[in-house]
């Protein structure tokens, strides 16, 4: 197989862009998609300061190098989430990282924040997937407002926006679908949520995949031992096979979503929503009286 644009012999297939790439042509696509990602849904600028959520897998070690490659502001934030197996390699591999690239890094212990996920799961006695989700984006968000970031980045891939995509459409979820997309803008009025943006959005995961092997990306992620891999793994299969049927249906679906589906279900949903208000607790925005952190909280302490 040879490079669809130089010729020299492929090491990437793309059956999705009717393409096959050599090394330096499909760095080259990689740079472009991200570049028409952030262009077309017009997610920052150079005079950004951007913070990027760094879980020591590839496609945010990916996204981080990639970001500062192409000059933006960038600085990483890992949440050691304190789970024994998984997260000392995590956070090992993003350190690492970010020491050999010279890229800043704000490390936040939630050990230190007496919400160790081991421990939250064993007080909880309930799933703990939920919670610990709740616990990151409440971080994300506090550390990126209180240290003066303008935006939120983080890895989510095409990958992981078809699954939420199918998963929010299977339940006519209308506030979740008038919500999703590659930004989330910001709201300062209810307390406060930083702008949040997934510049992968155009890229799949075995894209991104790729792009982190010739980029000799190391990561020694080990995956949570408390889910059952990677989220959504069954309508990720669904669209694998679809995608496997019709090449290039994916980003087609997504981004037809966003151009004529997303507007819609948002207006739809201005009406259907609960408002925001400020936590009673902690101050960041809620549609219930005490956030869901905040709530977690509560429940650890009742149960001690
Ligand atoms: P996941 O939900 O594990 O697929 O992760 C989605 C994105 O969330 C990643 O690409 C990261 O940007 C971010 N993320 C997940 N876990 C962490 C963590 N422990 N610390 C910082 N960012 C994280
Ligand atoms: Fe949060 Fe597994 S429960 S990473
Ligand atoms: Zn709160």
């Amino acid at each position: 197989m040879k490079c669809s644009r130089c010729k020299a012999p492929a090491v990437v297939s793309l059956p999705s862009h009717h393409s096959a790439f050599c090394e330096a042509c499909y760095l080259d696509f990689f740079t472009k998609q991200v570049e028409k990602g952030i262009r077309k849904q017009k997610l920052f600028t150079h005079e950004d300061r951007i913070l990027v959520a760094l879980s020591g897998g590839k496609d945010s070690l990916a996204l981080v190098y990639e970001l500062q490659l192409q000059g933006y502001n960038v600085t990483g934030l890992h949440i050691d989430l304190g789970i024994p197996s998984s997260s000392a390699p995590a956070r090992n591999s993003t350190e690492a990282f970010c020491t050999k690239h010279n890229i800043p890094l704000l490390v936040k212990e939630m050990e230190k924040e007496g919400l160790a996920i081991p421990m939250v799961k064993e007080r909880l006695r309930r799933p703990v997937c939920s919670a610990c989700g709740k616990i990151k984006r409440h971080f994300f968000n506090k550390i990126a407002l209180e240290e003066g970031f303008t935006v939120l980045a983080t890895g989510h891939n095409l990958d992981d926006e078809i699954a939420r995509l199918f998963s929010n459409t299977i339940r006519w979820d209308i506030p979740y679908l008038g919500d999703q997309g590659p930004a989330l803008e910001a709201d300062d009025e209810h307390g406060g949520f930083i702008r949040k943006v997934k510049p992968l959005w155009r890229l799949s995961e075995w894209e991104t995949a790729n792009y982190a092997f010739l980029r000799g990306i190391e990561n020694h992620y080990a995956s949570c031992p408390y889910s059952k891999g990677a989220s959504f793994t069954f309508h990720k299969q669904v669209w694998a096979t679809i995608e496997n049927h019709m090449p290039g249906r994916k980003i087609d679906f997504y981004q037809g979503f966003l151009e004529r589906g997303q507007p819609l279900f948002a207006q739809a949903s201005e009406k259907q929503s609960d408002p925001l208000h400020p936590c009673q607790r902690c101050g960041f925005p809620t549609s219930a009286g005490v956030c869901g952190v905040c709530r977690i909280r509560e429940a650890l302490a009742e149960g001690q």
